[in-house]
C-alpha cells in the first residue's frame, strides 16, 4: 500500500462520511483527519463535553461536524440516524466504525457472560447494524468505502481474552463476508487491525509502557482515510495490520 498522507487520494469534492465513536480516542483523530480535508464529518458521540472538545479541536473545519447521539449497537436507533443524515445530505461516501470495548484479564470460566454479550455487542453488533444501514444508502449510490476498525488481537488471540478476541475475530469475518457480498457494486470495506493504540487512556492505564512503540491515534487515522479515498478503489476485503513497534 503506498504511505498515505492526510489528503492522499482524496477527490477534489467533499466527502460525507460517519463517524461512529468519532469522539472517541481513536475516533476523534479520524473525525480531524477527514475534517482537516474539508470534508463533512457526522460523529456518534455519547458524551456532549467530548464532541465540543472535538468541535474545539477542529476549528474553523469544526463548521463541516455535527453530532448524532445515537447507541449503534441498537439498529432502529442506527437506521433512524442514517435517514436523517442521507435525508439532510442526500448521500454518504464513507462508514468508519471506531465504536468497540475491551475486557481482558479474567479466564473464561471465570468471565461474567454480562461482559461476553458486552464484549459481542460494542465490538460485533455494531459493525453490523452501521454497515447493514450504509450499505443500503451505498447500494442506491453505487459508491462508498466502509472501514471497521477490529484488532490485533482479531489473530492474536492471547490468555484471559477470549471474548475479546472472539468479538474482534468475528468482526473481521463479518466484514471480509461483507465485502465478497459487495464485490462488483462499487462499494469497497476493509477492516483495520491496531495493536495497543497511543491514547490518554493507555497511557494512564499502563504508565510504564514504552509509550514510542505504540502506533498514534493520528497515524492510524491517515491509513483509514486513505482507504476512504479513490486511490484506495483496489482494496476491497482487507484486514490491515496497524502494530506500530509493538
Ligand atoms: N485503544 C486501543 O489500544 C485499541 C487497540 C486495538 C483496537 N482498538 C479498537 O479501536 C477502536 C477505538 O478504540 P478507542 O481506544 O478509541 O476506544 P474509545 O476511546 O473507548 O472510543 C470509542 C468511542 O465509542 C463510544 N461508544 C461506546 N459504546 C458505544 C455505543 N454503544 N454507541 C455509540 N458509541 C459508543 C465511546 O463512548 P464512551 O466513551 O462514552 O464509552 C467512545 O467515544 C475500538 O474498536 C477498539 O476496540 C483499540
Amino acid at each position: 500500500m503506498a504511505p498515505p498522507s492526510a489528503s492522499s487520494g482524496s477527490s477534489s469534492s467533499p466527502k460525507v462520511v460517519l463517524v461512529a465513536g468519532g469522539t472517541g480516542g481513536l475516533g476523534r483523530a479520524v473525525s480531524l483527519a477527514f475534517l482537516k480535508q474539508a470534508d463533512r464529518v457526522i460523529a456518534t458521540y455519547r458524551k456532549q463535553e467530548e464532541l465540543d472538545a472535538l468541535k474545539a479541536a477542529a476549528g474553523l473545519s469544526g463548521s463541516s461536524l455535527e453530532g448524532s447521539r445515537v447507541d449503534v449497537t441498537d439498529e432502529a436507533a442506527v437506521n433512524q440516524m442514517m435517514e436523517a443524515a442521507v435525508a439532510r445530505h442526500g448521500r454518504l461516501d464513507a462508514l468508519v466504525n471506531t465504536v468497540g470495548g475491551y475486557a481482558s484479564g479474567i479466564k473464561l470460566w471465570e468471565l461474567d457472560t454480562k461482559v461476553f454479550d458486552l464484549m459481542l455487542a460494542l465490538n460485533l453488533r455494531s459493525g453490523y447494524a452501521l454497515a447493514r444501514a450504509a450499505v443500503r444508502v451505498m447500494l442506491k449510490q453505487g459508491t462508498g468505502a466502509i472501514v471497521n476498525v477490529a484488532a490485533k488481537a482479531a489473530f492474536d488471540h492471547g490468555a484471559g481474552a477470549g471474548a475479546y478476541a472472539a468479538s474482534k475475530a468475528a468482526a473481521v469475518a463479518l466484514m471480509d463476508s461483507l465485502a465478497a457480498d459487495l464485490k462488483g457494486t462499487g462499494i469497497r470495506v476493509n477492516s483495520v487491525l491496531p495493536s495497543i493504540i497511543d491514547t490518554e487512556a493507555n497511557r494512564k492505564a499502563m504508565p510504564n509502557a514504552d509509550f514510542r512503540k505504540w502506533p498514534k491515534p493520528e497515524a492510524i487515522a491517515r491509513v483509514i482515510v486513505y482507504l476512504c479515498s479513490d486511490a484506495a478503489a483496489v482494496i476491497h476485503g482487507a484486514a490491515v495490520p496497524m502494530y506500530g513497534d509493538s
